[in-house]
């Protein structure tokens, strides 16, 4: 039944990313058997976008759940690395219209789709930059935004915007790292994600600002301003 779905969406027009469908059609029975285990995000997405996904084990839930104990949705959101399928932005859009207020903007390279079905939710097929301007948000988000996760925190800290993010488990290669320690943090990437973490407080600080650490399979990272707050 799972296939026969998966065949189905691989001759949909809704997405443009063709490959992401094929492979998802082709490891669906390592990928949909093995749910507790890390998935590629392209293939993850499309297997929530066809209900595949269960709600008890849901990824994208368990983030917006922990969001929403944090930071209040009613506000304009930008999303970073949103990733093929905006799954996450829909979720947050639909929940803005039951609140009754809120956007949310999602901006990935990647987005392969061209339309939304809420009107507070647009899509942006760009990436964010330090140029990005962020005047119009509030709240900056993303779940695994890898490589770009360095950036929204210079731009959250400088422009004074609450920001929510679940880190990767990924080590990147950095000019300010020798070759020797960044062998050994692929070796041991819970010491590299502790040494981000040292130096994302320490850059909090430098602002004045407080960012809690929230512990989940990977750290979720979340600056709040106190005078925006509301919770
Ligand atoms: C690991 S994926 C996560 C996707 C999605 N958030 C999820 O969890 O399913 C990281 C995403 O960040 C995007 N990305 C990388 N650099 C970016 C940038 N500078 N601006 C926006 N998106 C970026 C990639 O295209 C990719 O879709």
């Amino acid at each position: 039944m799972k296939r026969i779905k998966l065949i189905g969406y691989l001759f949909s027009p809704e997405s443009n990313d063709v490959m992401s469908k094929v492979y998802a059609l082709a490891y669906s029975n390592i990928y949909l058997n093995n749910l507790d285990k890390m998935i590629p995000s392209n293939f993850y997405s499309i297997y929530d976008r066809l209900g595949m996904i269960p709600d008890s084990v849901n990824h994208y839930d368990r983030f917006i759940n922990k969001l929403e104990q944090v930071h209040n949705l009613g506000c304009n959101i930008l999303e970073v690395g949103g990733g093929n399928l905006p799954r996450i932005a829909e979720r947050i859009a639909k929940r803005q219209i039951d609140i009754g207020c809120g956007s949310i903007t999602v901006m990935d390279p990647s987005l392969s789709v061209k339309k939304s079905k809420y009107k507070n939710l647009k899509l942006c097929k760009e990436k964010f930059t330090l140029e990005t301007d962020i005047k119009d948000y509030d709240l900056l988000i993303g779940l695994f935004p890898c490589t770009v996760m360095e950036l929204m925190l210079h731009k959250a800290l400088i422009e004074n915007k609450d920001l929510f993010f679940r880190m990767c488990d990924c080590v990147h290669y950095s000019d300010d790292l020798s070759e020797e320690l960044y062998n050994y943090y692929l070796e041991h990437p819970d010491y590299y994600q502790k040494m981000l973490i040292e130096s994302y407080v320490d850059y909090s600080n430098v602002f004045n600002r407080n960012m809690e650490v929230i512990d989940d399979d990977t750290p979720i990272l979340s600056i709040k301003n106190k005078v925006r707050s509301k919770k």
